[in-house]
């Protein structure tokens, strides 16, 4: 009999299933195709003893110990509810679904009440990493009860990344918690990759060979930038077509997909109340891209505008640290007014602790916030962390003067630029909203607060 599940037996469900089976535990696995799963057994080579092909799913939950634990990894929205209704009736009360693909926390909120409701125990379970990290280790955060992730908790910890250690996976809050930490680590890493094309485009813009920049971004990962997004960014403008002969990276549509991770952040910030600006201008750099004509008119409407960027490197890479601090430290803020309004006391030490390894944001930053956070961040802001603000110090001048020059040469560069100005507004102690809210209340009595007294409820003379 199979201690766990997997179905959905795509790059990453087939990932996992191998990683599980390879840390010794019997694993069940299904397919809405079966050839599928038969194909993933023969090419296990070894690990096909752990593994248990099921054609159907009444043999894939017949092949399960009891209380079963399903993990379902197939895409999200309408596929997972399809999935979970064909399990449902074979399914026992106490038995265990894991939802492990990227969904948004607000369906995993409902299907824990749903589920839950019925008798099963359900767990949101966002898994980082990409193909590699699933089957050697992924960073894995888990929201639900705590109870449904006792008994999958070895599991889990098992088959994850492991920093120094210390395993990648933890249960970080209940219901939508786990999807909703997956969802602003993908935000980050929008921002982080969206900041690195930007480097990318002012390299470019100053007529160095992908070569050069491949070089580049591989001693830049030497240094305090050092990540998997800069690392592979080194190998990726390195690789050459093999029919071409060109840099791959020249021969790709400029064209970005996004699968609704960095759009949900963005959304669910907006409703909070709080500003994801970097992962908001990644988004719409991402939607932009999808303006090929558009943009090629506009190229020959406005020619004139585009010249080569000044910006050196040192500062090109004080300037990527300075705003990948801010892209952090907004991610950290959204996750902490998640937390108070859902109520689910988020570790937030722990969320960067277990984003230290597997993960895609990965990054040498990483153990330095986890401290910070752990030390108190004052008014949540990473940005304010005395480690954080020496750092910031040290490389905020040239984030100014990359997005300066970038700015002056026509050289977009929304993501830094977003980050700077959330950095300078934040900074003021008195800034500029004071106009806002007379206006406000010029036009509709909307009121404000005055700075000599106390108490709410101010009109100016313009109401009389
Ligand atoms: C990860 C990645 C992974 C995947 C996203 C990217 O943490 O392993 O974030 O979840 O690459 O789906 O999504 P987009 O297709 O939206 O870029």
């Amino acid at each position: 009999m199979a201690r766990i599940g997997v179905t959905g037996m795509g790059t990453m469900g087939a990932a996992l299933a191998l990683n599980m089976a390879d840390n010794g535990f019997q694993v069940a696995i299904h397919n809405r195709s079966p050839e599928r799963t038969h194909e993933v057994v023969a090419e296990a080579g070894g690990l096909s003893g752990n593994l248990t092909p099921c054609d159907t799913n009444e043999d894939f939950v017949a092949a399960l110990d009891s209380p079963r634990a399903v993990v379902i990894m197939v895409p999200a929205g309408g596929p997972v509810d399809q999935v979970i209704a064909g399990l449902e009736p074979l399914l026992d009360p106490g038995d265990l679904i894991i939802d492990a693909g990227n969904a948004d926390f607000n369906e995993t909120r409902r299907r824990t009440k749903e589920l839950e409701a019925k008798g099963f125990r359900f767990l949101g379970v966002g898994v980082s990493g990409g193909e590699e990290g699933a089957r050697i280790g992924p960073s894995i955060m888990v929201g639900g009860s705590q109870s449904a992730y006792a008994p999958v908790k070895d599991i889990i910890e098992a088959i994850s990344a492991k920093f120094k250690g210390d395993p990648c996976a933890d249960w970080l809050g209940p219901d939508g918690a786990g999807h909703f930490v997956k969802t602003v680590h993908n935000g980050i890493e929008y921002a982080d990759m969206q900041l690195i094309a930007e480097a990318y485009g002012i390299l470019q813009s100053q007529g160095r060979t992908t070569d050069e920049m491949a070089a580049l971004f591989g001693k830049w990962n030497q240094g305090a930038l050092q990540s998997y997004l800069i690392e592979i960014t080194a190998e990726v403008l390195a690789a050459i077509d093999p029919e071409s002969g060109k840099p791959v990276v020249d021969i790709i549509l400029d064209k970005a997909g996004q699968k609704g991770t960095g759009r949900w952040t963005v959304i669910e910030a907006l409703k909070l109340g709080q500003s994801a600006t970097t992962v908001e201008a990644a988004v719409a750099a991402r939607s932009w891209s999808a303006g090929l004509e558009m943009r090629a008119s506009a190229e020959a409407a406005f020619a004139d505008v585009a010249s080569v960027a000044m910006a050196s490197e040192d500062d090109l890479e004080q300037a990527l640290l300075a705003a990948r601090i801010i892209g952090y430290s907004q991610g950290l803020s959204l996750l902490s007014a998640a937390s108070d309004e859902f109520e689910w006391s988020l570790d937030l030490a722990r969320v960067a602790e277990i984003w230290r390894a597997g993960c895609i944001i990965r990054s040498a930053l990483l153990d330095d916030i986890s401290a910070s956070v752990r030390a108190g961040l004052p008014h949540d802001q990473l940005i304010l962390a005395p480690a954080f603000v020496e750092r910031l110090s040290n490389s905020v001048a040239a984030l100014r003067r990359v997005v300066g020059v970038a700015i002056q040469a026509g050289q977009p560069v929304p993501a830094m630029a977003a980050a700077l100005s959330y950095f300078d507004t934040l900074r003021r102690a008195r800034g500029t909203a004071n106009l806002i809210q007379a206006q406000r209340d010029f036009f509709g009595r909307h009121s404000f607060e005055r700075l000599d007294r106390d108490g709410s409820g101010f009109h100016g003379p313009w109401a009389d």
